[in-house]
């Protein structure tokens, strides 16, 4: 990881001096990371043990594309804080925001293309696309309030586990390119992805210090797991309540408190951790076949982590 972030922060710079300005502000808030640590995991699983150039190229362009779209994200949700400090758009406006967010979007297509990894570049290309599709996804959903269990997965599926689907796959074909495996591990990563939105979105439901505002996914219209299911029980008086509260009151912090609430009296949070531990022994099953390793015990935890973590 050590040589991985000076590789990363090297994949980021320019010569204009506001971008290598705002570049210094975001490496200098580093996330959790687990992007490319599961990319350095699986191909050291896959290959038992070997990592090549090609990894931590794969590695950087993961990480690239992952801060671009929080950049974004955050222009999307208007949100002011990330990783426990002000966001680009808090700080920058906007415009900038963008245009940062496609600045680094390019840098990360550019380092796969400028190096021949066109293998990379596909599973890269396929994750940009499904992500900016499943955040339209959810747009919709929330403009009209009619989101189902089936629906809310597969924004899940696209905005965020098709990331890091595309860690784990692209981590084995970096060592192990058209090898079966590279599909296996993509479906590992998509498994795990599932259980992290998950979790993030519980994370709303909570008063913790995680970084991130919380309580702003009602204020947002966008309807997660924990709600769904308890609408999918309430009765029609119940309904018409929590959806008037989210379409005519989601900026009244009283009656965001109220809903909040509710969802936590009638089991919200119960259902989806349950949901949530569904992912993740799917995904563990996945590995099981693999030999016992350092790597595959490493992998393990990071699942287990997945679903504990506390930001
Ligand atoms: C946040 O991802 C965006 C989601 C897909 C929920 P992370 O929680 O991995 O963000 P950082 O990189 O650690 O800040
Ligand atoms: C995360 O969406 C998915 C992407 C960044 C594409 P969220 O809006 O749920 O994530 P946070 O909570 O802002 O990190
Ligand atoms: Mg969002
Ligand atoms: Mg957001």
């Amino acid at each position: 990881m050590d040589l991985f972030e000076e590789k990363f922060r090297l994949s980021m710079s320019s010569k204009v001096a506001l971008l290598n300005r705002i570049t210094y502000y975001i490496v200098n808030r580093k996330g959790k990371q687990m992007r490319p640590m599961f990319v350095f995991l699986v191909a050291k699983m896959v290959s038992n043990s070997e990592v090549s150039e090609r990894t931590y190229r794969g590695a950087s362009v993961i990480e690239l594309i992952h801060t671009a779209t929080l950049v974004h994200d955050d222009v999307v949700d208007d949100s002011n804080r990330r990783r426990g400090f002000f966001s680009i758009n808090a700080l920058w406006k906007n415009k900038i925001a963008v245009l940062v967010g496609d600045y680094l979007l390019s840098k990360g297509l550019l380092l796969c293309i400028d190096n021949n990894d066109f293998d990379l570049l596909k599973i890269i290309s396929i994750a940009v696309r499904e992500m900016s599709e499943g955040e339209l996804l959810q747009i919709e959903k929330a403009r009209k309030l009619d989101i189902t269990e089936a629906v809310y997965y597969e924004i899940i599926r696209q905005k965020t586990a098709t990331l890091i689907a595309a860690c784990c796959s692209l981590g084995a074909a970096s060592v192990k390119p058209n090898s079966p495996e590279v599909e296996t591990m993509r479906k590992f990563g998509e498994l795990i992805g599932m259980a992290f939105q998950i979790k993030d979105d519980l994370f709303d439901y909570t008063e913790d210090k995680i970084g991130k505002p919380t309580g702003i996914d009602i204020k947002e219209q966008k309807m997660t797991l924990p709600l769904i299911h308890v609408l999918n029980k309430a009765s029609q008086k119940e309904k018409d309540w929590i959806i008037n509260s989210i379409k005519n009151y989601n900026k009244d912090k009283k009656r965001v408190k109220e809903v909040i609430t509710y969802v936590k009296q009638h089991g919200g949070l119960e259902y989806a951790i349950e949901k949530m531990k569904e992912f993740r022994n799917q995904a563990l099953d996945i590995i099981k076949t693999y030999p016992n390793s350092e790597y595959k015990q490493s992998l393990e935890l990071m699942v287990e982590y997945v679903i504990d973590r506390k930001k």
